[in-house]
C-alpha cells in the first residue's frame, strides 16, 4: 500500500491468513486481496491446480503465498491444515471459511444425500473451521475470522433449501462463536455475499432466475469478486476493524435493502 495511513488502518504485514476455499472463485479473490494487503496467505482446499494457480497469482503481484489441501468435510483435515499452516508459516492470524456447496431442486425432490451435504461443507465444515483455529487463536494472543454466509442467511432462497438453510445458520454460528470468543481477542464475522457468478451457481443461475435476481437488486447486476475485498479488509485487519464482531456485513447491490 503506497498510502502509511491507509496501510496502518487495513494492512496486514507480518499476518498470516488461512483462506479455505481459496481454490474457488470468491475464496481465491479475497485471497488475492490478503496477499495485496500484506499477508502470507494460505490457500487452502480440495483442487490443487487451482490452489497453486492462485498462489502464483499473488506471488506474481509481488506477496507471500503456499497451497495446503483440506477437506472440510472432515474434522482431522481441518486439524491438519492448521498443524501444516503453523509449520510452514509459525503463526496463523486470521481464516477465512469460504468453502461451499450448492444444490437447487424443488422441495420434496430434494434428496438426503444433497442436504447432508450441503450441510455438512457449508455449514459443520465452517463450525469446525470456527472451532479449531479460533481455540489456538484464543490460547495465542487473538486473531480474526471471516465466515462467508450470502444473501440467503437474510432471506431464504427458492429451490436452495438446504443452502438458504445452512447460510442462516452460518450467521446464527458467527454471533454465538463471536461472543464465545470476544474475551480472549478473537473477532468472529460474516461476509455475505449477493450474486457472483462462479462453480457451485453457473448451473443455477439460469435465464429465469437471472431476470428474478436483477428485478430484485437496485444496481441490476451481478458482482464481481474483487468487490468483496474491500469489506473483507475491513473486517479481517486489527485495527479498522477493532471493534467489529459478531457482525453481518451484506456486499449484495443492494438485494437485501429491496422491497416492492
Ligand atoms: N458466488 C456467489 O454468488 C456467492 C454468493 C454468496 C455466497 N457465496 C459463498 O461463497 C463461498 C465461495 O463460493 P464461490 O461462489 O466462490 O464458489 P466456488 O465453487 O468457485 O468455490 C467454492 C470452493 O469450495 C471448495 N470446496 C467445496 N467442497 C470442499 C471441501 N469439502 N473441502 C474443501 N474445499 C471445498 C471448492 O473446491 C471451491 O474451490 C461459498 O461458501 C458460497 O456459498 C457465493
Amino acid at each position: 500500500m503506497a498510502n502509511s495511513y491507509l496501510e496502518d488502518l487495513f494492512g496486514l504485514q507480518g499476518q498470516v491468513a488461512v483462506v479455505i476455499g481459496g481454490t474457488g472463485v470468491l475464496g481465491g479473490a479475497l485471497a488475492e486481496g490478503l496477499g495485496g494487503a500484506g499477508a502470507k496467505v494460505v490457500v487452502a482446499g480440495g483442487n490443487q491446480q487451482r490452489g497453486k494457480a492462485c498462489v502464483k497469482r499473488i506471488v506474481d503481484a509481488g506477496g507471500q503465498a503456499l497451497f495446503l489441501s483440506v477437506d472440510v468435510s472432515q474434522r482431522q483435515s481441518i486439524e491438519e491444515l492448521l498443524a501444516a499452516a503453523l509449520k510452514q508459516c509459525g503463526q496463523v492470524d486470521m481464516l477465512v471459511n469460504c468453502a461451499g456447496v450448492n444444490s437447487a431442486s424443488s422441495y420434496v425432490d430434494a434428496s438426503d444425500a444433497d442436504w447432508q451435504r450441503v450441510i455438512d461443507i457449508n455449514l459443520t465444515g465452517t463450525h469446525w473451521g470456527c472451532q479449531i483455529f479460533g481455540a489456538h487463536m484464543a490460547a495465542h494472543g487473538g486473531g480474526s475470522i471471516l465466515n462467508i454466509g450470502s444473501v440467503t442467511s437474510h432471506l431464504p432462497l427458492s429451490r436452495v433449501f438446504a443452502y438458504s438453510a445452512s447460510k442462516a445458520a452460518v450467521v446464527s454460528l458467527t454471533q454465538n462463536v463471536a461472543r464465545e470468543f470476544a474475551p480472549d481477542g478473537v473477532r468472529v464475522n460474516a461476509l455475505c455475499p449477493g450474486f457472483f457468478p462462479a462453480e457451485q451457481n453457473r448451473a443455477i443461475l439460469d435465464e429465469t432466475r437471472t431476470a428474478s435476481i436483477m428485478s430484485q437488486t437496485p444496481m441490476a447486476r451481478f458482482g464481481e469478486p474483487e468487490e468483496l475485498i474491500g469489506a473483507t479488509l475491513l473486517l479481517l485487519s486489527k485495527k479498522a476493524g477493532s471493534f467489529i464482531t459478531g457482525a453481518a456485513y451484506y456486499v449484495d447491490g443492494g438485494f437485501t435493502a429491496m422491497r416492492f
